[in-house]
Order: C-alpha cells, then structure tokens, then sequence
C-alpha cells in the first residue's frame, strides 16, 4: 500500500525560518516533523509518494541522505502550487486503492492500522481521521451521523457555521477513485473543492482520542515538540555533555553547550553552540545556531546558523540568519 504524502505550501507562517527550508524539515524532538509522520505509517504501507512543490530540491536532498526505515520514497514535484487537491492529482498516478493521504505538518499518536480497519469495516470511499478541538476556525470540520458517516464537510468555517468541533486531523484513506473528482490543469483546494461532493458516496469519520498538534505556527510547533517529548519520540532525553538543567533536550552531532543550562523541550541540531551560562527552554535551534553566552532563549524557532547575542533575550521569536520578512 501506498501514502501520498502532501509536501507543498510556502510556510508563511514560519518565515523567516522557512525561507531556508521547508517546514516539514525543521526538527521537533530531535528530527524534521515529516519523519514524525512517517513513523505512523504502518508495516503494510511500503511507499511514500511526496507531492512536493515549495524547495523540493531540498526535500529530495534530504530524503537521499536520510531514507527512512522500511519506505521507497518517490516525489512529483509541481513547477506551480497546485494546493492539496492539485498536488494529489499530479502525484497520484498508480497510487493503489486504497491509498493512505497525509498532511506532512500534523504531529500525533494516529492510529493509522485501526484507521484502516475502520475503513474497510464500512466499505467506505474515503476516511477522514477526526480530532476534537475548541476553535475549529482554521481547519476543516466535519458533521457526522450516528454511524460515523459524514454527512457535512466545512473547510475554515466562521464559528456560526462550524457543524460541530471535530476537524480533519490531516490523515486519511481513501479510494483511488478520489483523484478523478479533482479537476486537472489549475490549483484545486481538496478540502473545499473535492470533499464536500465526495459525500453521497460514503465518507467516514475515524474519532482519534490522542494527541494531536498541526505544527504550522511557531507555537503549536513548539507545543507538538512537546508532545512529542511526552510520549517519549524525542530520543533519550539527556542533556548535551558539560551542561546542566533539566531535560529533555535533543541533539545533534557535533554540538558544544558547555557550562550551558537547559530548561525543558529543547531540539538542538547539529554543531549548535550554546555559550556559557546561557539558559535555552522550549525551543529549536536549527544546525550551526550560536547563543552566545550569558543569552536567555524561550518558546524560540532559531533557524539554521543564525547568531543571536551574547547576553540578550529572546522570548517566543522566529529568527533566521539572514532575517527577511
Ligand atoms: N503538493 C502540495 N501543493 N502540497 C500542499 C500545497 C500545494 O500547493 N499547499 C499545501 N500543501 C500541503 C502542506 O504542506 C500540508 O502538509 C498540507 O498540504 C495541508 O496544507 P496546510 O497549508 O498546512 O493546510 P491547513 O493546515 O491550513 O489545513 C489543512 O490541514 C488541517 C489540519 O491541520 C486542511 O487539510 C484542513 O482540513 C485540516 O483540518
Ligand atoms: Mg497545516
């Protein structure tokens, strides 16, 4: 079985960081949030297609350095965004029936094996993977009946108009039928062009009771790094040699922190340096970051190799080495 995994969009909303790298490779415990997602896949789906867009040369670059386990990697890249329903058009060409779709920016314990169960316990066209939240606004929601069939799909709907609190939690199965819905040739919303006449042919809801965080804005990314800690995803959790604090904190090779302190929740790429007495919590620091000493760093994104002073401090920023906004 085949995923068809959604790699575009430009990240707006992690710039500057994001005019370095896509957003899917920027770390969360300890690796880029894409390889969180891919660790859900189960045995049974030995191919991952990227649709990639945004930097694919970058996203290419890396997967060759680092495959992942127990997946064949292919990406169809597109020269002009083509949003989610574009995206999987272009790419989705022999993609199996049915076939798992994953937004490659969500981080949560989906039980994507259950997910399928489900789907073929209905006999459904399409699974939607649901996640209950309090401000539905800027995701899809969903309606269901009493059977778990959808019968309503809202893509970013005013709260007056939101059919309930469950939202599209970004995983999915569907029936490879799905992609002739999708028009061809133009940029197409899957969520709010494809879905809602997908309906009479039996969508269902799969209600996840786990945890769950679309990692898209600097803070809910700083918050699903911490989920990801808690459950116990961000590796050992000792804290880099001759520094001292609190745990967990993830880090590459090649870094020095010594004579550092770390609060918790703390990603550290490779060749970070963490100057004396310089306090980090709650946050990422990217490859060949520096805080210099005596620096104090809270709920930051610090992209790769930028530089932040010695002695300053630094309270929920994005920051990138050559800052543009
Ligand atoms: N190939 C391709 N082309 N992928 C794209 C494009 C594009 O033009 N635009 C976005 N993507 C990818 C993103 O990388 C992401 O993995 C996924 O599609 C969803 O795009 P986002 O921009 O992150 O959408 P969103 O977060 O506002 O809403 C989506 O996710 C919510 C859950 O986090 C929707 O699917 C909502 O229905 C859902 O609730
Ligand atoms: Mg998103």
């Amino acid at each position: 079985m085949k995923a068809l995994v959604l790699i575009g969009g430009f990240g707006t909303r992690l710039r500057p960081v994001t005019h370095e790298l896509p957003k899917q490779l920027i770390p969360i415990a300890g690796k880029p949030m894409l390889y969180h997602v891919l660790d859900l896949l189960p045995r049974e789906v030995d191919e991952a297609v990227f649709a990639t867009g945004y930097k694919a040369e970058v996203i290419d670059a890396y997967v060759r350095a680092h495959p992942p386990l127990h997946l064949t990697v292919t990406t169809v890249s597109e020269s002009e965004p083509l949003g989610t329903g574009g995206g999987m058009r272009n790419a989705g060409d022999g993609i199996g029936d049915p076939f798992i779709l994953l937004n490659s920016d969500v981080i949560s314990d989906a039980d994507i094996g259950g997910l399928l169960a489900f789907h073929r316990s209905k006999g459904a066209f399409g699974t939607l993977l649901l996640h209950e939240v309090d401000d539905t606004r800027p995701y899809g929601v969903a309606a269901l009946n009493g059977e778990d069939r959808i019968e309503r799909f809202v893509e970013k709907p005013e709260p007056a108009d939101a059919p309930s609190h469950w939202i599209n939690a970004g995983v999915a199965v569907w029936s490879e039928q799905v992609l002739q819905a999708i028009p061809q040739g133009r940029p197409v919303s899957f969520e709010r062009e494809v879905v809602p006449g997908t309906l009479p042919k039996g969508v269902f809801g799969f209600r996840s009771t786990g945890y769950w965080e679309d990692a898209g804005t600097p803070e809910r990314l700083l918050r699903a790094q911490r989920l990801l800690f808690d459950d116990g995803r961000g590796g050992p959790g000792t804290l880099p040699p001759g520094s001292q604090g609190l745990g967990p904190v993830a880090f590459g090779t090649g870094v020095d922190a010594r004579g550092a302190e770390f609060g918790p929740y703390v990603t550290l790429g490779d060749r970070v340096v963490v100057e004396r007495g310089a306090h980090v919590e709650n946050s990422v620091l990217m490859d060949g970051a520096v805080v210099g000493s005596g620096a104090s760093v809270e709920g930051c994104l610090v992209g790769p190799n930028a530089r932040l002073a010695a002695d300053g401090r630094f309270v929920g920023a994005v920051m990138a080495a050559t800052p543009r906004t």
